[in-house]
């Protein structure tokens, strides 16, 4: 158990605000199981029972107006990449700098509660905060044009997922000065470790996968409906 103390320091910060270029389509609103992907994730985020959760949707979607699980979060308006997006977030809180935030992607539908309860758990002693991550099981090829260069010690990999759970000042620091706009920074603890902080990894789960192409709609599926199988 979490207790209650802490989750009234945590902000959730769910980024939803991406045009899903590689979907072909924004898919958050994809439907999964009957509902839009984004209820999927909603719905975990909001069972935690956080001060707060942030949605941030894009100035030119009002997708969210139509579901209603969106009428339980405060809506911020995202940038051009994840990293504004975040950022918008953070400008619009009002918390100490030792608080904390828990950014969760909207794409990410099948995290499991226990993962993120882990996260917190482990985390919340730490000075910086830590992510979810699992161990890379794939032998990885570092490529140029097409050709191998060589092979990464797989011993030194992890995947890097979401939630991510930072202490607000150095979050909001970090991305500030980082520079949200660059392209290179696809999750919170980059910002971090360009600002020579070392985030905490705490091991999750593989099914926790972020919907990137249109198959991936197909295994958010799966994975819900076996979780949801008595
Ligand atoms: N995101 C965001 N603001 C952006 C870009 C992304 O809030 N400007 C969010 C997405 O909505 C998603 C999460 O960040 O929940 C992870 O991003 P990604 O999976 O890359 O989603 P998209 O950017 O929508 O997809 P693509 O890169 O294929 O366009
Ligand atoms: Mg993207």
């Amino acid at each position: 158990m979490i207790d209650e103390a802490l989750l009234a320091r945590i902000t959730v910060i769910v980024p939803a605000a991406g045009k899903g270029v590689r979907m072909g389509a924004r898919k958050q609103w994809a439907q999964v199981n009957g509902q839009p992907l984004l209820h999927h994730t909603l719905s975990s985020m909001l069972q935690l029972g956080a001060r707060e959760v942030v949605l941030v949707v894009s100035a030119d979607d009002d997708g969210y107006k139509q579901v209603p699980l969106c009428q339980a979060c405060r809506i911020v308006l995202g940038g051009a990449t994840r990293a504004d997006s975040v950022l918008a977030a953070l400008t619009s809180m009002q918390v100490d700098r030792t608080d904390w935030v828990l950014v969760h992607d909207g794409a990410r539908p099948c995290v499991r509660l226990e993962d993120i309860r882990h996260l917190i758990a482990t985390v919340s002693d730490h000075e910086v905060g830590g992510i979810l991550a699992t161990p890379i099981v794939e032998t990885v090829k570092q490529v140029v044009h097409g050709e191998i260069e060589r092979t990464l010690d797989r011993r030194l990999l992890w995947a890097a997922q979401t939630p991510q759970m930072f202490r607000y000042g150095l979050l909001r620091d970090s991305l500030e000065s980082v520079g949200a706009s660059t392209s290179e920074i696809t999750d919170d603890a980059s910002a971090l470790e360009i600002a020579g902080f070392h985030p905490r990894i705490v091991e999750g789960h593989s099914d926790n996968i972020k919907v990137t192409t249109p198959e991936d709609l197909l295994l958010a599926s799966r994975i819900l409906e076996y979780r949801s199988s008595p």
